[in-house]
């Protein structure tokens, strides 16, 4: 069963609203691992919009599991990454007006950009990872960059509205898993997954973790991250 990382990018969110210090995403990571997650998740977005340089800083000096930062695929973030050293980065498409990720990267396009950030990262003895979706071609392409690790958007099978549509974008996922496993890469996922949904996702054989970040943020500003984290450590079977 896949282990849960705990995305604490919304965190972020809600100190920037006031441009203060709290909520503190460190202080909300510590919490998480408390509560059983495996590793902390955090986007550094070009434009700075929830997390800070500051909080990667600072969370490389406290995460005890393990720190993977979501970072676009371009010079200037593979540098940050480089003074960081988180033990892996997972690559990302951003675009400045999403409200959030939206969909995979399209490594099929932008093969060459994405390779060479892959090896940047992988000098510094970074694990990567490339977010994709559950695309034959992504997936293949992924490994020729010479990346370790897919990350499978979810994000479609989470929005879906009907039971046929879930299923269908649940075989999606299912066959790019077995194919990026066939190929000799590791596998996670995530992007929309919550209490609801995400039961379907963790049963896939193969999938080793779940990044997890909206659902279970807004979940702890209710039932504090204690509880929040504990419940989908249990829903992933972890
Ligand atoms: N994985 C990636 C690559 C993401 O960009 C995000 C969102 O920042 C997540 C997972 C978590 O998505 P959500 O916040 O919808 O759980």
């Amino acid at each position: 069963m896949p282990r849960l990382n705990v995305n604490i990018d919304h965190v972020a969110t809600v100190r920037q609203a006031r441009g203060g210090t709290e909520p503190d995403p460190v202080v909300a990571a510590s919490m998480a691992e408390l509560a059983g997650a495996k590793g902390i998740v955090v986007h550094l977005r070009e434009d700075r919009r929830h997390a800070q340089l500051r909080d990667l800083e600072v969370l490389r000096k406290t995460v005890q599991t393990k720190l993977n930062m979501e970072m676009a695929p371009t010079v200037a973030m593979a540098n940050i990454a480089k003074k960081i050293k988180p033990e892996m980065a997972t690559l990302v498409p951003e675009k400045r007006q999403e409200l959030t990720t939206e969909g995979g990267l399209n490594v099929v396009k932008h093969f060459q950009k994405i390779k060479s950030t892959v090896n940047a990262l992988k000098k510094e003895n970074i694990l990567v990872s490339l977010f994709i979706d559950p695309d034959p071609k992504q997936v293949e392409k992924s490994f020729e960059t010479g990346a370790q690790m897919v990350e499978i958007h979810t994000g479609t099978y989470a929005d879906t509205k009907s039971e046929k549509a879930m299923e269908r974008e649940l075989i999606k996922i299912e066959n790019a898993v077995d194919y990026a496993l066939d190929i000799g890469l590791r596998v996670s996922a995530g992007h929309g997954l919550n209490y609801f949904n995400v039961e379907d996702i963790a049963l896939i054989e193969g999938i080793e973790e779940l990044n997890i970040g909206h659902s279970l943020i807004s979940r702890a500003m209710l039932v504090g991250m204690d509880t929040a984290v504990r419940d989908m450590v249990v829903l992933c079977g972890d």
